[in-house]
This record gives structure tokens, C-alpha cells and sequence, in this order.
């Protein structure tokens, strides 16, 4: 099998696995996700398979979406090694997707991935913020039960893993205070820094005019 077949194979595992989701994590997300990072990966030298493959799969094994993440982790090796990728190269996507997530970069927990998973990453981040990032939290909200807003709640600080993911007396508006607004400086490349000046303008420009209405000032 060729890149471009294993590709196919994987596009089709990872759209298996992902059509139940409807908190935000759906095949659409990693479409995005995979086009952003195919954009990425054009200025950068990043391996190409391991690239896609990553974007591709980086939900399919996370702890909040599937029940056993262990047996998740073998259930993919075990397809990679059938459709032909190499040890390495399985252990290189399986590293990138086990550390990659926005939670794992709370509690000091961040490892340096190497540069096909910062272009993941940041593929990923991008697309949790602008107008997507904005109709994404008030669909996770929703889905949730979190209120629109409340002003007497104030965002959280900084936030450990645990408390990060603890959704009481939490609110879509917060979200944006404590996750969305700080995305841009986390990001890896320049190209993804580039692009995420845009995004902010835009949740920035969202949460002035949502404020000025709540107020009745508009
Ligand atoms: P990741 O898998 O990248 O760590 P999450 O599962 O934390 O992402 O979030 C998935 C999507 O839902 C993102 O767009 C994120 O901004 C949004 N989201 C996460 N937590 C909340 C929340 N408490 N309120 C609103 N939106 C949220
Ligand atoms: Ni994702």
C-alpha cells in the first residue's frame, strides 16, 4: 500500500470512530483539523503521513471520548501495523496524539512533540477558536447544560487538568476567558500564528458586542 492509500485507510478508521461523536469532536472537526495541518505542514518539513495520520486520529483514542483508552491504543497499533505503516513511525503518531491535547498542557504536563505534532497541535487549537472556535463552545455549552453567561461568575485564573475539566458554574462566555483567548500564544508555528491573528480579532470583537447587548447599551 502507498502513503496515499494508508492515508485513505486511516481517513476511513478515523470516520468509524468518530461519526457517534456530538460534543464538538465529530468527523467535521477532523476535517478541518487534517486541512489545516495538510496547509501547515507546506511551509514546514514535516513528514507527511505522520502528519495527516496524526490529524486524522488525534480523538479517536482520547479518555473523554472513548470508554477504555488502552484498548483503544491497541486497537490502533494493531490497524496501523495491518495497513502497513512502520514500527517508528506508529510510535511517533500513537506519542503525538497520546500528548497533544489542550488538558495536557494544564498541570505542567507538557512534552515537546516533535514538529509533525506542533503542526497537529496547532491545527487542532486553531480550530477551537475564530468563528468555528465561537460556534464550538456554545455547542459544547449547550450540550452541557452551562449557562450562556453570568457576570457575576468570573473566569477561572489557571486552571489544573481536573478543575479544567469540572464544568460547574461554568459558562460559555468563561470559556472564552479561561481557554479561547489564550490559544493564540500557545501556538507552535508562525504560520498558525499567522493565521490565529484574524480568529482573535473575531472572538474579540464576538465578546464586545455580546457584552454591549447583555447590557442593553446596543
Ligand atoms: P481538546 O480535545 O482540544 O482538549 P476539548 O474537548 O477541551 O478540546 O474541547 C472541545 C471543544 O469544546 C473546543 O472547541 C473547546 O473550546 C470547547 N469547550 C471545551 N470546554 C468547554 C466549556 N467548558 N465550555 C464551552 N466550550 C468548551
Ligand atoms: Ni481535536
Amino acid at each position: 500500500m502507498n502513503s496515499e492509500q494508508q492515508l485513505t485507510k486511516i481517513s476511513e478508521y478515523s470516520h468509524d470512530h468518530m461519526t457517534q461523536d456530538r460534543t464538538g469532536h465529530g468527523f467535521d472537526h477532523i476535517r478541518r483539523v487534517v486541512a489545516m495541518a495538510r496547509k501547515l505542514s507546506t511551509t514546514e518539513n514535516a513528514n507527511q503521513l505522520v502528519t495527516l495520520a496524526a490529524a486524522y486520529l488525534h480523538d479517536v483514542i482520547d479518555d473523554k471520548l472513548v470508554a477504555d483508552p488502552q484498548q483503544a491504543v491497541t486497537e490502533l497499533s494493531d490497524f496501523l501495523a495491518e495497513i502497513g505503516v512502520s514500527q517508528p513511525q506508529t510510535e511517533q503518531i500513537l506519542f503525538i496524539i497520546q500528548n497533544m491535547s489542550f488538558a495536557h498542557t494544564l498541570d505542567g504536563q507538557a512534552v515537546k512533540l516533535p514538529l509533525e505534532g506542533q503542526i497537529v497541535q496547532d491545527a487542532d487549537w486553531l480550530d477551537a477558536i475564530g468563528a468555528i472556535g465561537i460556534t464550538r463552545a456554545i455547542y459544547f455549552g449547550g450540550h452541557h447544560s452551562e449557562k450562556i453567561y453570568d457576570p457575576r461568575i468570573s473566569p477561572r485564573e489557571s486552571m489544573t487538568r481536573a478543575e479544567y475539566r469540572n464544568l460547574d458554574n461554568e459558562t460559555i462566555i468563561n470559556h472564552f476567558y479561561e481557554k479561547l483567548l489564550k490559544i493564540k500564544d500557545k501556538l507552535n508555528t508562525p504560520s498558525a500564528r499567522q493565521i490565529a491573528e484574524n480568529r482573535q480579532q473575531h472572538m474579540l470583537d464576538f465578546l464586545a458586542e455580546f457584552k454591549a447587548e447583555w447590557n442593553a447599551e446596543k
